[in-house]
């Protein structure tokens, strides 16, 4: 499986790749010598966004790419069109030239480019883009690059499926990425989550074959502490409340909070951010057999708050619970949760947009801003205090899943506060994972959602 993309080192001659904006379209092609600006307009090259045309040389090798820039409504309503154009080449080294690139986005140009050499040949061999991009002057490469192994990393571990990506599996992982940078892992795991007071993550995977676990991982000397809490519910059956087929089908996908916070933590490492973080994810899979959690048991959380089983497929919320509470007990300057918490969520906003809560309006505005700026969409939503009495079921302290099921997403993280209390800025991610068609630097199968957008908005919130 690919683990990283890289940009092309300058030196060599490189085919030059011109962007033309439509309404600079006569100007762009009366610049051109004569035969390929016959050719480009031959072939109808209008310059919208992401259309290519390859110009010939007088060899008949290719001497020049065209690339359009679109409106600007389009470039709004895709993301990384053009770097997915680029890759689209045919083989063949290529630089932009710069002076038509002066209104574009080159991060963004740079980031569809890598993201497009992205292919989940784990199973399957797959055909690779064979066209290399010189990067671009201006650009933080090793940011980009860095970025962009996260994002693979994240890809990766969401596509293995739950047979290749169990508890054990997320561990291996996460020990190799704590090796890759000189991070710390511990883990507790089976009857010891009993014995260390981590209650709910062992009643939710105690009936799967691999153990259910609390994996951690400690990196950085210095600076504020930054805690990452990601579900890694590693196939998600639903429990005893058992999912219908086509609901549990893409459930290998429940650890993609986990999955989304190890590329994050990927990239705050590579980039060496002077922070101390702390990664937790509660591995486990929702599976049945005889010791499998029943609706209706009543569990003590690691904090000491009851929770009554309305529904055993409401179990992020019970195994992050464990998890944010421990979280807390370090009081860290920012404590991001991360999780494909509800279906509710997905009525909400649709799979591309990342909802969030907070209650630290200057964090939701700091990230807002650098979401928008690195175009990884993410939508503030209301933790509505109102709704707190939805959650109280009257014989314990909290229900997981209220009947009902209204403002789903909204309840299952004011479920997640609780547990979170103590910290002043908490946010809550309730994402999903995946991406459900093609589409540039984005195929089909598991996505990183807000990592870019929370990566942007470090240095402010924690005052880097
Ligand atoms: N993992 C699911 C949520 C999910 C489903 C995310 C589909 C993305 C796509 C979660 O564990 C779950 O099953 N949630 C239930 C909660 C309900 C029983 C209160 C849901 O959303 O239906
Ligand atoms: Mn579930
Ligand atoms: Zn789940």
């Amino acid at each position: 499986m690919p683990s990283d993309a890289k940009f092309a080192l300058p030196g060599s001659p490189a085919t030059p790749i011109q962007l033309v904006d439509p309404n600079g379209l006569e100007t762009a092609l009366a610049g051109l010598d004569g035969t390929a600006a016959t050719w480009a307009r031959e072939n109808g090259f209008s310059a919208s966004l992401g259309e290519t045309c390859v110009l010939p040389s007088v060899e008949g090798k290719i001497g020049r790419v065209l690339i359009g820039r679109g409106s600007e409504a389009a470039r709004r309503r895709k993301r990384f069109v053009i770097g997915a154009a680029i890759a689209g080449l045919p083989e063949g080294r290529y630089e932009l030239d710069q002076s038509s690139a002066e209104d574009t986005d080159l991060d963004q140009l740079g980031l569809g480019f890598l993201f497009s050499q992205y292919r989940f040949d784990r199973y399957r061999d797959q055909s690779a883009s064979k066209a290399q991009l010189v990067a671009p002057s201006g650009i933080d490469v090793a940011r980009l690059e860095a970025i962009a192994a996260g994002e693979f990393l994240t890809r990766n571990l969401i596509n293995t499926p739950a047979q290749d990506m169990g508890p054990d599996h997320l561990e291996t992982a996460m020990r190799s990425l704590a090796a890759q940078h000189g991070g710390k892992v511990t883990t507790v795991e089976g009857d010891d989550l009993l014995v260390q007071n981590f209650p709910m993550i062992h009643a939710v995977g105690r009936a799967a074959k691999q153990a259910p676990r609390l994996i951690e991982m400690n990196w950085g000397e210095s600076g504020p502490l930054l805690c990452l809490v990601g579900k890694g519910v590693c196939f998600d059956t639903g429990g005893l409340n058992l999912k219908p087929g086509a609901s549990m089908g893409l459930m290998k996908k429940d650890m993609g909070g986990a999955a989304t916070v190890l590329g994050l933590a990927h990239m705050i490492m590579s980039l060496g951010l002077n922070l101390r973080l702390h990664v937790l994810v509660p591995a486990v899979e929702n599976s049945v057999d005889g010791s499998a959690f029943r609706p209706g048991d009543i569990l003590t959380a690691r904090n000491g708050k009851t929770v009554e089983i309305n529904n055993t497929d409401a179990e992020g919320r019970l195994v992050l619970a464990d998890a944010l509470a421990l979280a807390s007990e370090a009081k860290p300057d920012l404590m991001i949760c991360m999780a494909t918490l509800t279906g509710a969520a997905r009525v909400a906003v649709g799979p591309d947009l990342a909802p969030f809560y907070t209650d630290d309006e200057g964090c939701a505005k700091t990230l807002g801003d650098a979401a928008a700026r690195v175009n990884d969409p993410v939508w503030r939503m209301p933790f509505h205090d109102p709704y707190e009495a939805m959650i109280e079921p009257g014989i314990a302290d909290l229900d997981n899943a209220p009947s009902g099921g209204m403002a789903g997403s909204i309840t299952a993280a004011l479920f997640l506060r609780r547990f979170a209390s103590e910290v002043p800025r908490f946010i809550h991610f309730d994402i999903y994972g995946w991406q459900r068609a093609n589409a540039p630097a984005r195929p089909k199968g598991g996505i990183g959602q807000g990592a870019r957008a929370i990566l942007d908005a470090l240095p402010e919130v924690l005052d880097l």
